[in-house]
């Protein structure tokens, strides 16, 4: 490697907010074309770390060097004029806004004073078809899914001819369809010579698409390995324990039965659907696309009704068809939509307004 492949060195950061020490001496470094993945469990510091680097905070101690010369980040037009975009998980977008104006916001092109409408909207289609994404620059971002959103965001990193591309969880709302999609956009970009940060939870995606990963524990980072590191290896720096402590095979404090279903049904929707969720317990269900399993917890919450069946918490029946009587019961509902749609717009407000 020649000095001039190294496009970010982060040396000892420290970063505590009040009660908490977030980063507690973080070393990270990135290289031209490579994807450098951040691991670390909730809490670790990661999102924190990436902050320092988007201008949303500021280092206590510690020096931030962007191509060989430290920088100070004091906001985010520090971060853009360094070259470094930040795509938070839950976007940076202006909902009513279009396309275009959102990948150009505050650098729209003028003529006469007028802000170019033609040229932006034929600015932002090259753009657009660069990631790949089908997606008119007219159509207001409000309109668009969380994949597409996630596309634009990118369309407008590259806008800024991005060297660093800081990808926070970005796979944390896609299908796996859209996975493969946005794995592709990373590894052209790569290509190009971009260095991407990538903070991610699952770990079979650091071997498919990264290059080095740097873990962090406890606001420190831990352990630089390359990407092809097994994941039991990874878990092990991640936790500082051996897998087999992390995920024990019986759980010693599993209570009594908090939910049961028994026998749910909706005709034609889903059929004799039965479970228990025990006190201090993680159901997963699982299924393919339409197998209605979004549909079975609706009806467990209320918001559905079914034909046969029963849903009980702590052994008495919980009405049917009744989102009322199911809270008042103690059953909450976070759906997937609400939940990413809540992400992207009210978050975005709150951090908008900070800068
Ligand atoms: N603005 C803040 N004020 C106070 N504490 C904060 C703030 N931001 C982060 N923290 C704390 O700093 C620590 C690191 O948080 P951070 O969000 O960086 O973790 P993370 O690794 O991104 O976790 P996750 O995987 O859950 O996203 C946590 O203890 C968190 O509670
Ligand atoms: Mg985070």
């Amino acid at each position: 490697m020649s000095d001039t492949d190294e496009l970010l060195r982060i040396e000892g950061i420290r970063k505590t907010f009040p009660g908490v020490v977030a980063l507690d001496g973080v070393d990270f470094d990135l290289r031209r074309g490579e994807v450098h993945v951040l691991l670390g469990e909730n809490g670790a510091g990661k999102s924190t770390l990436i902050k320092m680097l988007s201008g949303a905070y500021t280092p206590d101690a510690g020096r931030i060097l962007v191509g060989g010369e430290e920088a100070r980040i004091q906001g985010a037009q520090d971060s853009e004029r360094l070259g470094i975009a930040t795509i938070y998980q839950e976007f940076n977008l202006v909902p009513d806004l279009t396309v275009a104006e959102n990948i150009f916001l505050g650098r729209q092109p003028r003529r006469f004073g007028m802000i170019d409408r033609k040229r932006m909207e034929a600015d932002a289609e090259v753009l657009l078809k660069r990631v790949g994404v089908t997606v008119s620059p007219r159509a207001r971002v409000r309109e668009l899914g969380i994949a597409r959103l996630q596309m634009v965001e990118i369309a407008k990193a590259l806008s800024l001819d991005a060297r660093v591309l800081i990808m926070d969880e970005p796979t944390a709302v896609l299908t796996s369809e859209e996975v493969e999609k946005l794995f592709a956009i990373v590894r052209t970009l790569r290509e190009d010579g971009v260095g991407i940060v990538f903070i991610t939870h699952h770990l079979e995606e650091i071997a498919a698409l990264g290059d080095r990963v740097t873990v962090i524990r406890d606001g420190r980072s831990v352990g630089q390995v390359p990407a092809s590191t097994p994941e039991d290896e990874l878990v092990r720096l991640m936790v500082g324990r051996s897998i087999e402590q992390q995920y024990p095979r019986e759980r010693a404090d599993r209570g009594g039965a908090l939910l049961s279903v028994e026998g749910l049904t909706r005709d034609g929707v889903f059929h004799d659907v039965s479970f228990e969720v025990h006190a201090g317990e993680v159901v997963g269900v699982a299924g393919l696309v339409g197998a209605g399993r979004t549909e079975v917890v609706r009806a467990v919450f209320g918001a559905d009704p079914y034909d046969k069946g029963a849903v009980k918490v702590a052994g008495s029946a919980v009405p049917k068809y009744d989102v009322n009587a199911a809270m008042t019961a103690g059953i909450g509902l976070i759906p997937r939509t609400a939940r990413a749609r809540a992400w992207c717009w009210t978050r975005r407000s709150r951090r908008t307004s900070g800068w």
